[in-house]
């Protein structure tokens, strides 16, 4: 009888979570998702299980909900959890930073707080390059200072982040890998799952993909006035799938040994304009993207991309796949459920 590696997984139906549940499966994990769906559609359980051929346990609650956390914990014994439940739109968090403060990190207490109930357990947490805010150099490294983020978003992350440290030292038995991400995009290569934002896109690719399918007249470039090579803000895009494959090197790196804590920048290594990413579509697509040049958008960093040699080295991972891999499965996902609707 095979021996299941149970993974709890807290925002297990959204963009990040879902695919990384595609390559938990794939490494021969057993995800166990938590979702409220507040930011996620129920129509992605049933393709995630047609895509992967298994049946999921999902358990419909906010992670708030303690004693159904805690219910879960005393069921399964967990080999690991992955921690994407989360609010992640940055403009919004400006407008509502309250909502923010309540769900990043309410949510997170919520979880350490059974978690350190429950002996020694592999932390894997969803952060961000926001926490570098506005770097003095790039790429920017782990020890790469953090700064004061530009928006309650990214200052969400960077509390949690210390948060999970100073629990982590008060209660030894945690081990924790804190994942900075840099761009997420990009789809499942089916077309089955892949980034469907709600209401009008915060991120580039999704608006890109929306303005190529009708959706959006055109795209705002947020200023080509920075100081970049062609003016636009440079950003490290990273393929959905290898951000998915690198948690399942963080697991296997936890399960390994007790490190306590460790982080790692998740990116590809390299930078990408604004301009570069429409150069990209239109060569992928064979489209020509109706774009007009604006303002710039506050908040904004000009540049930042990752050096990810560390991640390289400690969890014998590396990003494989190219920007428009990414763009060409974001398209053909666009594409199928513009026809699903
Ligand atoms: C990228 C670039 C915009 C839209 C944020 C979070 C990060 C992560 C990803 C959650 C910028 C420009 C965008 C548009 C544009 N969040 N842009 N026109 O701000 O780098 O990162 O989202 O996982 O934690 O901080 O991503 O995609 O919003 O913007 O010109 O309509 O595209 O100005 O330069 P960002 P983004």
């Amino acid at each position: 009888m095979k021996e299941e590696k149970y993974i709890l997984v807290t925002g297990g139906a959204g963009y990040i979570g879902s695919h990384t549940v595609v390559a938990l499966i794939e490494n021969n994990y057993t995800p166990i998702i938590v979702d409220d769906f507040r930011n996620a559609q129920r129509s992605v359980i049933p393709r995630l299980e047609q895509l992967t051929g298994t049946k999921l346990s999902v358990y419909d609650f906010a992670i708030h909900n303690q004693q159904q956390l805690i219910n879960l914990f005393q069921k399964y014994a967990f080999a690991g959890v992955i921690h994407f439940a989360a609010d992640k739109a940055v403009g919004e968090s400006v407008v509502n930073p309250l909502k923010y403060f309540k769900n990043n990190l309410g949510g997170l207490i919520s979880l350490l707080e059974v978690m350190t109930q429950f002996g020694k357990q592999n932390l894997v947490f969803s952060s961000s390059c926001t926490v570098y805010g506005t770097p003095d150099d790039v790429p920017v490294t782990e020890e790469t200072p953090t700064k004061q983020p530009e928006s309650p978003y990214g200052y969400t992350k960077l509390i949690n982040e210390q948060m999970i440290h100073q629990v982590q030292e008060a209660h030894p038995d945690l081990n924790v890998a804190l994942l900075r991400y840099f761009n997420p995009i990009g789809a499942h290569e089916s077309g089955l799952i892949g980034e469907t934002p709600q209401g009008i896109p915060n991120n580039l690719l999704p608006y890109i993909t929306q303005t190529a399918a009708g959706k959006r007249e055109f795209l705002t470039v947020y200023g080509n006035d920075y100081a970049t090579p062609d003016g636009s803000c440079v950003r490290d895009y990273i393929h959905v799938m290898d951000l998915a494959d690198a948690h399942v090197a963080a697991l296997n790196y936890l399960s390994s040994q007790h490190v306590g804590e460790d982080v790692f920048n998740l990116g590809t290594g390299n930078g990408t304009s604004v301009l570069e990413m429409i150069g990209y579509f239109d060569e992928v697509s064979g489209l020509s993207l109706p774009f007009k040049i604006g303002h710039r958008r506050l908040g904004d960093v000009p540049e930042i991309y990752a050096n990810t040699e560390k991640a390289t080295s400690l969890l014998g991972w590396k990003a494989k796949r190219t920007v428009k891999e990414a763009i060409r499965n974001a398209w053909n996902y666009e594409q199928l459920m513009r026809e699903k609707q």
